[in-house]
């Protein structure tokens, strides 16, 4: 097996993967739930999958985040643990089988909140180089006010990791979460030409930004199959009107 881990870095399996990275309160999470909807009904075969979500190291991440007791880099390896336990389990899988996988978040948050709190740029790209590359990366591109008004609409206070206090920006929660999320702005924009990011003006309307969106994915489906299931509804619904 020639390159181990890094076997997966130009996937050459069937399936497609999509994922989607912004700020928080640009806007990702609503748009990719309506990429999946309208894949769905277009009869493709989708699994989901989602940033810090394995249960393997979610409660030790919860332990060290409640402590204030983890430094930038032990963060990142528990980051990048969740990750590879997720891509074994939850990405890899239904890329072989043919599916069109999702992901909120991707390694591209990693490397903008690692470098952001102090890790070496370097240091945490080869720390992900396991990591499949997406069909397509999608950054939805917003300037912080527009995002800090989304969030504040929508939920009661911005969250401690989110402003970024661990790293003493300061002790102002609003102006923490403002200086954070601005540097992580500059790395995401640095990473659009370092990775190709895909980059979507996310100041526009939900339909709008999702009709450029479904547009790009149709594209990269070419060959990807659908499900049995949604063929046998396509060939029921026919036998059905033909009978009028
Ligand atoms: N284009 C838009 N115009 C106005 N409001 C929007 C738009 N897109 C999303 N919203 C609203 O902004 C809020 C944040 O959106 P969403 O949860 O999709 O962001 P997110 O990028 O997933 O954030 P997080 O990183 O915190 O998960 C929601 O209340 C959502 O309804
Ligand atoms: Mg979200």
């Amino acid at each position: 097996m020639s390159g181990g881990m890094k076997m997966y870095g130009k996937h050459r399996l069937p399936g497609r993967l999509f994922i989607v990275e912004g700020i928080d309160g640009s806007g990702k999470s609503t748009q990719l739930m309506l990429l999946q909807k309208w894949l769905v009904s277009e009869g493709y075969v989708t699994s989901f999958s989602e940033w810090n979500s394995s249960p393997l190291v979610r409660d030790v991440t919860k332990r060290g985040k409640k402590k204030q007791m983890l430094t930038p880099m032990t963060f990142s390896l528990i980051h990048a643990t969740d990750f590879a336990d997720r891509i074994e389990h939850g990405i890899i899988p239904p890329l072989k089988a043919g599916a069109v996988v999702l992901a909120d978040r991707y390694i591209y948050t990693a490397f903008a909140r690692d470098v952001v709190r102090g890790v070496s740029p370097k240091w945490v790209r080869d720390l992900y180089a396991f990591a499949v590359k997406p069909t397509v990366a999608f950054y939805f591109r917003t300037p912080l006010d527009v995002a800090m008004k989304r969030i504040l609409g929508g939920r009661d206070a911005i969250k401690y990791y989110e402003a970024g206090m661990d790293i003493g920006l300061s002790d102002d929660i609003e102006e923490s979460f403002r200086l954070f999320q601005s540097r992580i702005i500059d790395e995401y924009e640095k990473m659009v030409d370092e990775f190709g990011l895909v980059a979507i003006d996310a100041t526009r309307s939900i339909e709008e930004q999702q009709t450029e969106v479904r547009k790009i994915v149709s594209e990269a489906l070419t060959g990807t199959k659908k499900s049995k299931v949604r063929r046998w509804l396509d060939l029921a619904s026919l036998a059905k009107g033909s009978r009028k």
